[in-house]
């Protein structure tokens, strides 16, 4: 079994454990700690705290201390998708093989549902166990990635896509931002947590890549994953994504081809374990 695929097995569930007692202890309403648990703790592949995690093995590092930021990690990420599932945005129906949020609980307490899970993100990382100097490092890039600069301008793009001139070169932008961000921050905490700064221009360069990938991936899933996999229905009716653009057949290349440039960055750096993560979201089925 690929490496990365045995590490999912040995820590997909200590994390979904970790994320149910850390919110069920807080004091906050019974409504919002339900809605928050519905979209947090599921099926789904939490590829972005695990891949972080499986990270910090590799650099001989006890990623267990740091399952706190692997919450804030997931929070934001599962605040995007509660968001983006919204009538006002993609408007589906179905995520993680049920309802979306909005569907059982309301779209007003979706809406807070996701605000929660973002400011949630930063208070979890305020009391991570590392020093006063990387904290604010980490939260900084954590804005950055996630916000203006980074998957909101990507979903600015993606959802007004009629108001600009959609090309090649749009695509891959709109990709690296709405996605490709979210893939990359965990790869570059764990390289700044474990103090491998020599190695930190190599594995953003190796997450960007991936980053681009995992969407190609996800576009060819949503129009050929069957739901009993994906746990979504397709989607994006109408709207321009890689493989209305491409086709299927040069989606296939374009997908290998990233993935190829990150796996020749996971080799310079010598590290197996990025390769394995690499040839893992390439074979994905879900
Ligand atoms: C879905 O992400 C949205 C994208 C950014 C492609 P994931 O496929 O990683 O979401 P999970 O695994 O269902 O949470
Ligand atoms: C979601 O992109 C990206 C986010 C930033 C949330 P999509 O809208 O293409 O992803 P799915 O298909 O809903 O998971
Ligand atoms: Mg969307
Ligand atoms: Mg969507």
């Amino acid at each position: 079994m690929n490496s990365f695929e045995l590490f999912v097995n040995e820590n997909k569930n200590k994390l979904n454990i970790f994320a149910k007692n850390y919110i069920e202890k807080l004091e906050i309403p019974t409504l919002l700690k339900n809605s928050i648990i519905y979209s947090l703790v599921n099926d789904g592949k939490k590829i972005r705290p695990l891949s972080f995690l499986y990270l910090l093995k590799f650099y001989n590092i006890d990623f267990n201390k740091f399952f706190d930021i692997a919450l804030a990690i997931e929070l934001v990420h599962t605040y995007s998708l509660v968001h983006d599932d919204l009538p006002e945005m993609d408007n589906d129906d179905y995520r993680w093989g049920k309802l979306t949020n909005h569907n059982v609980y309301g779209q007003d307490v979706a809406v807070l549902t996701g605000d929660a899970m973002l400011t949630l993100t930063f208070e979890v990382l305020s009391d991570a166990n590392v020093n006063n100097d990387l904290k604010i490092k980490l939260i900084k890039q954590l804005a950055n990635y996630s916000g203006a600069m980074g998957m909101i301008a990507g979903q600015i793009y993606d959802v007004k896509q009629k108001d600009f001139k959609v090309n090649a070169e749009y695509l891959k932008r709109m990709h690296s931002l709405k996605t490709g961000r979210l893939i990359e921050l965990p790869l570059s905490f764990a390289c700044l947590i474990a103090g491998k700064n020599s190695e930190y221009d190599l594995i953003k360069n190796f997450g960007k890549e991936l980053g681009v990938a995992y969407q190609i991936k996800d576009d060819i899933l949503d129009y050929y994953g069957k739901f009993e996999k994906i746990g979504k229905l397709p989607s994006d009716e109408g709207m321009i994504t890689y493989l209305s653009f491409y086709g299927v057949e040069e989606c296939e290349k374009l997908l290998k081809n990233h993935t190829k440039v990150a796996i020749d960055i996971a080799k310079k750096l010598e590290n197996d374990l990025l390769k394995d993560y690499a040839n893992y979201l390439l074979q994905r089925d879900k």
